[in-house]
């Protein structure tokens, strides 16, 4: 059985994760509006990640006999500078949830709860890759320069992204 403090943190993260969701769906909105249709399936199928990150805690919480509780979740950014600024953010977001992950795990590792330790493992290893995602796309589009022929190669690239379940072991 999952401990009351651990289920409230769970919790929390659950919201954040659905958080994520919301903001990169505003950020989709935000290419979709720029007529950058590559950039917003992109977020769109980051969305659908944090929707897997989210249900992965849900049943977690569930399958320890504890109880989701939904919270309030705030209004993401609407407004961006530009796509360089969107990711720039995408990127510093990733690494504010990395820091999430690992006060959980410092949660998990205090109670000396194993199962939850072994669980939150995957997220670590995810947070990796999410943060690399990022950081990889910030680069290149510094590297176009935000603008031009390089855009347009960055917006038919960024298109061919799907979701697939994330590696589950
Ligand atoms: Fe749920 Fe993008 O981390």
């Amino acid at each position: 059985m999952i401990s009351e403090k651990l289920q409230d943190a769970i919790n929390e993260q659950i919201n954040r994760e659905l958080y994520s969701g919301y903001l990169y769906l505003s950020m989709a909105a935000y290419f979709d509006s720029m007529n950058l249709p590559g950039f917003a399936s992109f977020m769109k199928v980051q969305l659908e990640e944090e929707r897997f990150h989210t249900m992965k805690f849900y049943d977690f919480v569930n399958e320890r006999g504890g109880r989701v509780v939904l919270k309030k979740i705030a209004q993401p950014p609407v407004d961006f500078d530009s796509p360089v600024e969107v990711f720039e953010l995408s990127l510093k977001h990733e690494q504010s949830v990395t820091k999430m992950i690992n006060e959980l795990m410092d949660l998990a590792i205090a109670e000396n709860d194993h199962a939850a330790k072994s669980f939150l493992n995957w997220y670590v290893d995810e947070q990796v890759e999410e943060e690399n995602t990022m950081n990889g796309i910030v680069n290149k589009l510094k590297m176009v320069g935000g603008k031009g022929h390089g855009m347009l190669m960055m917006d038919n690239e960024l298109a061919t992204r799907t979701f697939t379940p994330p590696n589950e072991n």
